[in-house]
């Protein structure tokens, strides 16, 4: 019998392609929405393999529903906070990811748009100019802020924090200083960038760009005592996770002028962009608030990256090899 896969959405194809050259039998999610968890837990019945996304949590009861043959929940991500590891490693499934280079380069690319965008005021002055307000050139029309010579603090040096590197530091002529657990000496040497605690690497530096994955360790790991530690004139971005900043301090420090904005592509209570109005505080009235739909690794070249990892990692477990990149 061949073994069957349920992918939970419709993913681009190559993956697909490439499951289905094997002769795995595929059910696939048709409807364009996130699934919902009853028919979730339905499909994923008898099945030897999941591909995930993000959007779904797979707990022991996902895992208890698929039953014994399953082997392998390949997520459709990097980041593998919505499976629960150990009831993975309890009925001894294994978890993969797809941290594929496009993947780095693609978020690394928007991260890097966020930073431009806001230090030159880009949907703004969009904006303005289809309304129809330009009326001419003036010396003090939306005035940002050169990335040149700036510092930019790099939280979590993986894979993406270097790609952004690469970028801020040869294409832009930034300075880059990072926290990471361990040094990089050779990251270091290249970069002429300086490995700082993150109190310290919040005070010096004028773009604070977050790549830790979401742990309990980094939850909130940017609340009111951090922010309060930025320059006034400093941009925050994640392309991480939400809930690695708390959501209600960013608020208030936007609206105290404490920094001088932030883009996001990712929130603390998504797909919500507030997880609760407070004081009629929402990001979306700020107008140094960059707000983009969880769309970072949004390039097809990334997407179809992802897909044919995600299958490559099937193939493997499901053919007794190890998987290519599994979650850890
Ligand atoms: C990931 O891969 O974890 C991203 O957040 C998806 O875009």
């Amino acid at each position: 019998m061949h073994p069957s896969v349920f992918i939970t959405r419709q993913i681009p194809d190559e993956g697909i392609k490439l499951l289905s050259t094997k002769k795995f039998k595929l059910d696939i999610y048709q409807k364009d929405q996130i699934i919902p968890r009853a028919e979730l837990l339905k499909r994923v019945k008898g099945k030897d393999a999941i591909i995930s996304l993000l959007t779904e949590q797979i707990d022991e009861e996902v895992l208890l529903a698929a039953g014994p043959r399953l082997q392998i929940v390949a997520n459709y991500a990097v980041g593998f906070d919505n499976i629960d590891l150990s009831a993975a490693k309890k009925h001894r499934v294994t978890v993969t990811n797809t941290p594929s280079p496009e993947l780095s380069e693609a978020v690394a690319e928007h991260a890097m748009a966020l930073m431009l965008a806001l230090a030159r005021h880009i949907p703004e002055a969009d904006a303005y100019t289809r309304a129809e307000k330009y009326q001419g050139w003036s010396p003090t029309l939306f005035l940002g802020t050169d990335l040149h010579d700036k510092t930019l603090g790099i939280i979590g040096l993986g894979r993406i924090g270097q790609a952004l590197a690469i970028r801020a530091v040869n294409g832009f002529c930034m300075k880059c200083v990072y926290t990471n657990p361990n040094p990089n000496p050779a990251f270091e040497k290249t970069f002429h960038a300086k490995r700082l605690a993150l109190t310290d690497l919040l005070k010096v530096s004028d773009f604070v760009s977050i790549h830790v994955p979401l742990l309990p360790t980094t939850r909130h790991l940017i609340s009111s005592k951090e922010l309060k530690l930025m320059k006034k004139t400093a941009f925050l971005v994640n392309t991480s996770r939400g809930p690695i900043i708390d959501e209600t301090a960013l608020l208030h420090a936007l609206k105290s002028k404490r920094i001088a904005g932030a883009g996001l592509d990712v929130y603390e209570c998504e797909p919500a962009i507030d997880c609760n109005i407070h004081d009629r505080l929402t990001l979306k009235k700020f107008p140094n608030t960059i707000l983009t739909p969880h769309t970072a690794s949004a390039t097809i070249e990334t997407r179809q990256a992802m897909s044919r990892l995600a299958a490559q990692n099937i193939i493997a477990v499901l053919t007794g090899k190890k998987p290519l990149t599994p979650a850890k």
